[in-house]
């Protein structure tokens, strides 16, 4: 799992809340497939409403403009970032995202190698509601950090017991499907740039370490 800290910025996260405290929220099972559909309870925006995609649009605009999101998912495709909200005696029980997501009434579709969610909810605002993958600690961030993990891991939503939990949730189809290689590449750009940090950016050993980055990224990107 890869925490991006501040994708949105409190001024962001602010006027983002303030449009989805006052649209309409549907049932969240509009998005479920068969097995989801049993686990989950909360409710969401409409995927095709205005303010959805008016919402998705900033989502998309900072994901862009985060060299963190970046370099850890290595995007192809996005898909156009969804929200949620769970009240109290909400929560999501195991499941594994569907492996492909086709936006309704269009042909835009996406592989799920990776999930996302940006929480929009303060931590102290609600308990529960963390959000819990196999094997892995409980994660529950503050307004405006995301977390990134692997959309084929079983994962789950505690139930809320106090206050609302608003997020957005979407997933990417990353240029490198698989998890390993994806991890090894994030893993050698973050050395070459803390090495570009505290070294001559310019010296031979880093400039063939940047070579051998796009040369791997060569090898192995589908597009
Ligand atoms: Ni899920």
């Amino acid at each position: 799992m890869i925490v991006i800290p501040q994708v949105l910025d409190a001024e962001a996260v602010r006027s983002v809340r303030a449009r989805l405290d006052a649209a309409d929220w549907i049932d969240g099972n509009a998005t479920s497939g068969h097995q989801s559909a049993r686990a989950k309870h909360n409710r969401q925006l409409a995927e095709d409403s205005a303010e959805a995609k008016a919402l998705g649009g900033i989502v998309l605009d900072a994901l862009a403009a985060s060299p963190l999101f970046v370099a850890a998912a290595l995007p192809l495709k996005v898909y156009p970032p969804l929200f949620n909200a769970y009240g109290v005696g909400d929560g999501f029980g195991d499941h594994v995202d569907s492996a492909v997501r086709i936006r309704a009434g269009s042909d835009f579709r996406v592989r799920s190698d990776l999930s996302a969610t940006l929480f929009l909810s303060d931590a102290a605002d609600y308990d529960g509601g963390e959000l819990v993958a196999e094997g892995q600690a409980p994660i529950k961030l503050s307004a405006g950090d995301m977390v990134l993990y692997p959309a084929s891991s079983v994962h789950h939503v505690t139930p809320v017991t106090r206050g609302t939990r608003v997020a957005s949730f979407f997933w990417v189809q990353s240029m490198v499907r698989d998890a390993s290689a994806r991890a090894m590449l994030f893993d050698l750009d973050r050395s070459i740039q803390d090495l570009s940090a505290a070294a001559d950016p310019g010296a031979p050993a880093l400039v063939r370490l940047t070579g051998l980055y796009h040369n791997l990224l060569r090898r192995w990107a589908e597009l």
